[in-house]
């Protein structure tokens, strides 16, 4: 369901859409004609940036190999950090990373990550293929890479398996500017500045790995992690809870309840995955159809949850997060042996997949705070996949690319007249001189000629990119690292009116200069 109102168009912008396929000239596929109306006066919130945030889980390679290959690798590194990683996640500035989990952070003990790393306990993460961790990149590594590329951090604390002295520890030894002794700990590790961790997750997924409770025992134990969770330094924790697994609305029910409106909570965090019935390249069109489909569930899913929340929290002061989110197809074994558990290929139909979700966020900005894709690095709907030294940007990583001019802007609401779950996926925001628009056409076979009316503005010219590729399979590959990028388009913008060619299966990004 898009974030549009279901009455029919005001006149100028006309019925919704022209269901004929024609082919147009100078483009070598066929089109259906739409008509949208962008609706300049009607805000819907602020694109927060970290509605393109991000997340990394010591899990397969997204952490070691992926982001940390240590000092002495032959990888080029800074201080043990992947350059490239770094160099290439620098230029998207990434708003947010949340870490070191899911599910692996409730089975994580952050004193085993700080200190000499040689002196670091080796333990086993029992989640994901019991392989032994060395421990080597912690708590000061995380901050440390944060700072390098400008992000936030976001650390998920065990509940799980932790206890609730061992949070309030883990606050205080990241953020107390006094002189305790974990304060003083943090120093002799080599920060004497506080790291001001704003993000505090009380746990993961609580409902499955992180305990298998129910939302009413989640919630006791919520009440008694987030009692000690204090403000010790600015800036305050901004406290997280475990929401549900899709649109669960026992857990979200029983949570609040449970919660008896006690205990500080800032956000909800809800976790909604786009399962794939196949392996990353071998996709059908109907089985991309499937799997694309289900972003109309997770708008669903959003309005329907944050209607439930309205229940107890009728002022709407806890934000809703989607910290995990993305595609997860069918693992190809031979993939996962060599690259680590979840590495899959990102291909085109991944752009459009990417580009659909932050979409949703975008429709949703009064309400969605925060959004991270699983994961950043080598798992899942990844923006890099590294094998040995090569590191590939992937389609991914450009439709963030592409979005990243909405950051800031403030969302407005976009009429399409399509309540299909496939139709043309668009948000839009604007800002003192620009409006930004971004269109994810998820059909194969069909181009879209766009045909947008201006509401309360006016253009006076625009540049616009886009990303696609004839093959849904095509990705960039170690072998062909720049097989999908994105190139310019034509669009034309003058007074009120927006007009562009979509090619089948696209994301584009207009940005429209504000007369
Ligand atoms: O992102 C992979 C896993 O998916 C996470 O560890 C968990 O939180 C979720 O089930």
């Amino acid at each position: 369901m898009k974030n549009v109102t279901r009455r029919a168009f005001t006149a100028g912008a006309g019925a919704a859409v022209a269901a004929a396929l024609t082919a147009r000239k100078g483009f070598p596929f066929a089109s259906a004609g739409q008509k949208l109306e962008i609706q300049l006066a009607n805000e819907i919130g602020t694109v927060r940036p970290e509605l393109h945030g991000q997340f990394a889980e010591h899990l397969g390679s997204c952490v070691y190999g992926g982001l940390w290959v240590g000092r002495n690798s032959p990888i080029p590194n800074i201080n043990g950090y992947r350059k490239d990683a770094v160099e290439y996640l620098k230029a998207l500035s990434i708003p947010v990373l949340r870490w070191p989990g899911g599910c692996f952070a409730d089975d994580y003990h952050w004193r085993d990550g700080i200190g000499p790393a040689g002196k670091r306990p080796r333990s086993v993460n029992s989640h994901w293929g019991n392989y032994v961790e060395d421990n080597s990149f912690g708590t000061h590594e995380f901050v440390g890479l944060c700072r390098m590329i400008g992000a936030e951090p976001y650390l998920a604390g065990n509940v799980g398996s932790g206890s609730p002295r061992e949070l309030r520890d883990w606050v205080e030894y990241c953020n107390y500017a006094g002189d305790s002794s974990l304060a003083n700990e943090r120093a002799a590790n080599g920060s004497k500045e506080p790291f001001g961790v704003k993000y505090w997750g009380v746990g993961n997924e609580n409902w499955g790995c992180g305990g298998q409770m129910s939302g009413e025992e989640y919630a006791e134990h919520y009440r008694r992690f987030a009692t000690y969770l204090r403000t010790w330094n600015e800036p305050r924790p901004f406290l997280i809870a475990c929401g549900p697994n899709r649109n669960d609305a026992a857990w979200t029910r029983g949570f609040f309840e449970g919660l008896r409106r006690r205990g500080p909570i800032n956000g909800f965090a809800m976790h909604f995955y786009s399962n794939g019935t196949t392996q990353a390249t071998r996709f059908t069109a109907a089985q991309m159809e499937q799997q694309l489909s289900s972003f109309a569930q997770m708008e669903r899913a959003i309005l329907e949850q944050r209607q439930l929340m309205n229940t107890w929290d009728p002022q709407g002061a806890i934000g809703l997060l989607v910290d995990e989110w993305g595609v997860w197809d069918r693992m190809d074994p031979a993939e996962e042996k060599r690259y680590g558990r979840l590495f899959q290929q990102i291909t085109m139909r991944d752009a459009v997949a990417a580009a659909m979700g932050l979409n949703v966020f975008q429709r949703q900005a009064d309400k969605v705070i925060m959004a991270n894709i699983a994961q950043m690095v080598n798992v899942l709907h990844s923006l890099l996949l590294t094998d040995g030294d090569k590191c590939v940007r992937t389609t991914t990583y450009y439709t963030y690319e592409l979005m990243k001019p909405h950051r800031g802007k403030k969302a407005v609401k976009v009429e399409t007249g399509d309540a299909w779950p496939l139709g043309l996926s668009v948000s839009a925001s604007k800002g003192t001189q620009e409006l930004v628009v971004t269109f994810a056409n998820p059909k194969p076979d069909s181009g879209v000629s766009v045909n947008c009316a201006l509401a309360g503005g006016s253009a006076a010219g625009a540049t616009a990119r886009v990303i696609h590729h004839p093959d849904l399979n095509a990705c960039n590959g170690f072998s062909q690292p720049d097989a999908v990028t994105p190139k310019g388009i034509e669009v034309s913008a003058q007074g009120s009116s927006l007009r562009l060619e979509l090619p089948p299966l696209s994301v584009v990004t207009t940005v429209v200069r504000l007369a």
